[in-house]
């Protein structure tokens, strides 16, 4: 391990994909990692094995990120644990219908918008009472490229994410005063994730012409965008704030 602080990171939807990527590479920098699961029990349990295992800390708590209650009862058991959560990464993905707008009801796309907003306010209210505190913290969100480029039956996603990336904007001009930084990873497909495992989604046609379109000739894995999470999360990364890191290979330059 190097780089130990002891940083307590919460990653929300940590059971599997970006998530464990993630909770695995800030265990490994020395934070003490809280995997967030929602039904995957098992996984969360074998993830924080093999991170004690490496020498490494970590907690796995259940808790359904649209829930307040469930949330505050989470960031409680952690308080109790380890103190306060120094570091988020909100990356739990929230379902969503993909299909064209003509076929979207009001329920559908309305209905992600404020599911994906909700539990982004919700989880960083519960954590910014200690960040505000100690004035120091730490906030990464996971977004989407398909905020900003659109792509064919994406428009709940990549609407309520691009909803999520202002807010995080918002929230680092707020925030700045304190030394608690937000930034944005925002990753284009990502290979061993339920998302890519969708044939709707991702079918290998689509997936050989997106690695053709990618300068770096490939598709991102999920410890690809754990990096740009990491940057940000650094002890010492303490003055980039409202910036958004792109993770997909060059496939899209902005
Ligand atoms: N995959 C891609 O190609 C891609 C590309 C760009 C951006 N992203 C973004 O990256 C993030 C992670 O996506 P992923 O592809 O790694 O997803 P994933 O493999 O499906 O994992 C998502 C995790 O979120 C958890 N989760 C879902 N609903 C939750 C809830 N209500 N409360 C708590 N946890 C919940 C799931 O927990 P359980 O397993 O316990 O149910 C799961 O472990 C998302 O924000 C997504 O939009 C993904």
């Amino acid at each position: 391990m190097t780089g130990v602080t002891g940083r307590v990171a919460l990653v929300t939807g940590a059971g599997s994909g970006i998530g464990a990527a993630t909770a695995r590479l800030l265990a490994a920098r020395g934070m003490r990692v809280v995997v967030n699961y929602l039904r995957s029990s098992t996984a969360a349990q074998d993830l924080v094995a093999g991170i004690e295992a490496t020498g490494g800390r970590a907690m796995a708590v259940q808790a359904d990120v649209r829930e307040v209650a469930a949330i505050e009862d989470m960031v409680r058991q952690v308080q109790a644990a380890w103190g306060g959560i120094d570091v988020l990464v909100h990356n739990a993905l929230i379902p969503y219908a993909v299909k064209p707008f003509q076929d979207m009801t009001w329920e559908e796309l309305g209905g992600k918008l404020d599911a994906e907003m909700h539990a982004a306010f919700a989880v960083t209210k519960a954590v910014l009472p200690t960040m505000t505190g100690q004035g120091w913290g730490r906030i990464v969100y996971i977004s989407t490229g398909l905020s900003r480029q659109p792509r064919e039956n994406m428009i709940a996603l990549g609407t309520a994410k691009a909803a999520l990336e202002q807010f995080a904007r918002y929230l680092a001009q707020e925030l700045g005063p304190q030394s608690i930084t937000v930034n944005i990873v925002a990753p284009g497909p990502v290979e061993d994730t339920r998302m890519a495992r969708m044939a709707d989604v991702f079918d290998d046609a689509h997936k050989q012409r997106q690695v053709a379109a990618t300068p770096l000739g490939r598709l991102a894995h999920p410890g690809d965008v754990a990096q740009a999470v990491a940057f940000y999360a650094a002890e010492d990364n303490a003055f980039m704030t409202g910036s958004t890191a792109v993770v997909n290979g060059g496939m899209s330059m902005y």
